[in-house]
């Protein structure tokens, strides 16, 4: 902690504003960082080193330091190979399912530089493990590990311990990808949809990959959202599946409606977990089609793109509920 205004002694009475408990300073006191000195310092031990050096231009970052008389074969920089490591954590419910691919693959390729590595630690969708994943200039490995709880700080420790051993570098960045899980559950709510005679006759397209929604926004009259919010759910009503059972009714109604009612069910998920959406009906079908590659008797009805809301807006007006329904004679 640090003192911004007046002292703070033993026996003084404070309270923590965030939590508003109160309570009694026992003692205060300094942090020192003690140097202790040894004769030597054998492998596996931390510690400092005093030299004759002036400048600090003198010693490199992350240098390695050896021996005059028995140098290591090892020099510097090669003994440590990268400049640079970028860590993902993909954790508790993200997977790679999702966005993950997608991101996984714009990395892989846009990876050149053999002083550049990535590391991945990701959850796979439907129990698929979680997996250690490196990305390098020259390929791609993964290695799978036991734990099934990304969510654990246990495994989170070991995963950046391993990835200081594996990949040493001068640098590392840590990148928390967030996303993934809470679309599990927006699906799940449009999947508890009700559907005539239970045929779910629609589909659902996610959409994350940036030129695919650019693509979208030209054929939806340029809607900002298409492409500014993280992941577009693609409602598809599929008529051929409600005729099956319901003729003609089934495809030019039911399967609209099975469609529009999951999307409506996505729009109230979305809300319960925080996030925004606006759905779009404004577009050229038969080019979403053609984007999308939905063939068929299939029909994209709506465009949802979902996101956190840049602003909140106040509640559009409604009608009274005298005008809205009335009693049937
Ligand atoms: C069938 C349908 C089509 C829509 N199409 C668009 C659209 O293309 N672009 C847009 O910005 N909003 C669109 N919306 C969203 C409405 O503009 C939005 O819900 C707005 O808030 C209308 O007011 P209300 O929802 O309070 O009735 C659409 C909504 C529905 C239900």
């Amino acid at each position: 902690m640090r003192v911004v205004d007046g002292e703070l002694r033993a026996g003084q009475r404070i309270r923590m504003m965030g939590g508003g408990q109160v309570h009694e300073v026992m003692e205060t006191g300094f942090f020192r960082l003690e140097q202790v000195r040894t004769d030597s310092l054998v492998a596996g031990e931390v510690g400092y080193v005093a030299t004759g050096a002036k400048s600090v231009s003198a010693v490199q970052m992350g240098d390695t330091i050896t021996s005059v008389e028995a140098p290591a074969s090892d020099q510097s920089p090669d003994s440590i190979p990268f400049d640079w490591v970028l860590i993902y954590q993909m954790s508790y419910d993200n997977n790679l399912a999702w966005a993950g691919l997608p991101i996984l693959e714009m990395l892989r390729t846009g990876l050149t530089s053999d002083r550049v590595a990535v590391a991945i630690f990701a959850d796979l969708p439907d129990d698929g493990g979680m997996f250690r994943i490196i990305l390098r200039s020259d390929g791609m490995e993964g290695f799978r590990i036991a734990s099934d709880d990304s969510a654990s700080t246990t495994t989170f420790r070991e995963n950046l311990a391993w990835v200081g051993q594996t990949l040493p570098a001068r640098r590392y960045a840590l990148v928390f990808l967030d996303h993934g899980g809470r679309l599990d559950q927006i699906l799940e709510m449009a999947n508890r949809a009700p559907s005539a005679g239970n045929l779910q006759a629609y589909s659902i397209l996610i959409i994350r990959h940036p030129q695919t929604k650019a693509a979208l926004l030209q054929a939806a009259l340029h809607q900002n959202a298409l492409v500014q919010a993280p992941v577009v759910l693609v409602f598809i009503a599929r008529p051929d599946v409600s005729a099956a059972k319901y003729s003609q009714r089934g495809a030019s109604l039911y399967a609209i409606q099975d469609a529009t009612i999951a999307c409506a069910y996505a729009q109230l998920a979305a809300v319960e977990l925080g996030l925004a959406s606006v759905w779009i009906g404004a577009f050229e079908e038969e080019t979403v089609s053609r984007i999308l590659k939905v063939t068929g008797e299939d029909r994209p009805v709506a465009l949802l793109p979902i996101g956190y809301p840049a602003e909140s807006p106040e509640p559009t007006p409604r009608r009274s509920l005298a005008d809205l329904a009335r009693e049937a004679a």
